[in-house]
């Protein structure tokens, strides 16, 4: 039996891999804003402090895996402090307690919409780690009509994923981190979306996905159970794509160019 914790455990994705998870006999504590052994508001620093606090007095101080999950997907600045800053500060600070284990994993969940067109000031607030520049100018993104700051914010975990897993502070102390990217996953966050068909064929048209289109929670659990268990030793930094084809239509070989 391994303890996991999964941030978003109360809906959609993370819902689905709890379930998963604790069904395949494992320990989870779920950290969410309700419904969950953790209640925390990831979109503040006082709110991941109670969440790092709360989660190592519970599990006793160590953990074997960290799902990163919860999310939002509207267009606001909440979206920028929940997405980029809520998912490092799971990440890293529940990095401590995943040192106690013998076989450590860490997955963030990252989307598709890394391929969507990002805003370079905002990225660079994120990268810089500052939290109210990054506000600030998701205030002014989130004026306008668009996908930017959800872009954004998932561009920017997949890049700190990619540069952190390798470092020491994760490979060097035999921990995987590695990241999923969804495409279109029918789950309470795309309600709306699905909801009419002319929104649905919107979507579909703008998410290539030619390998069975709007895909399950379930199927996302599935890949997140392997890539935080035991069998999964050696995949390091990897952001993986779950979205029935979408990366392999939008970017196509363009990825491994030919000299
Ligand atoms: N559904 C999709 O099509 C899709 C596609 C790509 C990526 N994703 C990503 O998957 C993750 C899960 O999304 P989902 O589709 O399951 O959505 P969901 O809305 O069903 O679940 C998200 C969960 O995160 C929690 N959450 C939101 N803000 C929080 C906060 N401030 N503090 C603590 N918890 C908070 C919510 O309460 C909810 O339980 C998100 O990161 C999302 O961006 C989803």
């Amino acid at each position: 039996m391994r303890t996991y914790a999964i941030s978003g455990a109360a809906s959609g994705i993370g819902r689905a891999a709890k379930e998963l998870l604790e069904a395949d006999g494992h320990r989870v504590i779920g950290i969410d804003l309700r419904d969950a052994d953790v209640i925390a508001d990831l979109s503040g620093a006082q709110g991941r402090a109670s969440m790092v606090r709360d989660v190592t007095a519970i599990s006793g101080g160590r953990l074997d895996a960290v799902l990163a999950v919860a999310g939002l997907a509207s267009n606001s600045a909440a979206t920028a402090r929940v997405n980029y800053f809520g998912m490092l500060a799971t990440l890293e600070g529940l990095r401590p307690l995943l040192e106690q284990s013998d076989a450590p994993r860490a997955v963030a969940v990252a989307s598709m919409a890394v391929m969507f067109p990002h805003d370079a000031e905002l990225a660079a607030a994120f990268e810089a780690g500052d939290e109210a520049a990054a506000v600030a100018r998701a205030e002014v993104l989130a004026k306008e009509e668009g996908q930017a700051i959800y872009a954004t914010s998932k561009r920017t975990i997949a890049r700190w994923v990619r540069r952190a897993a390798p470092s020491a502070d994760w490979a060097g102390k035999g921990i995987a981190l590695n990241a999923v990217a969804p495409g279109v996953i029918a789950t309470p966050m795309m309600a709306d979306s699905l909801a009419s068909a002319e929104n649905r064929r919107q979507l579909e048209s703008m998410v290539p996905m030619p390998l069975g289109g709007i895909a399950k929670a379930e199927d996302v659990a599935e890949l997140l159970r392997f890539l935080s268990s035991v069998e999964n030793g050696h995949m390091c930094g990897q952001v993986v794509f779950i979205d029935g084809g979408a990366d392999a239509v939008m970017r196509g070989d363009t990825i491994f160019p030919l000299t």
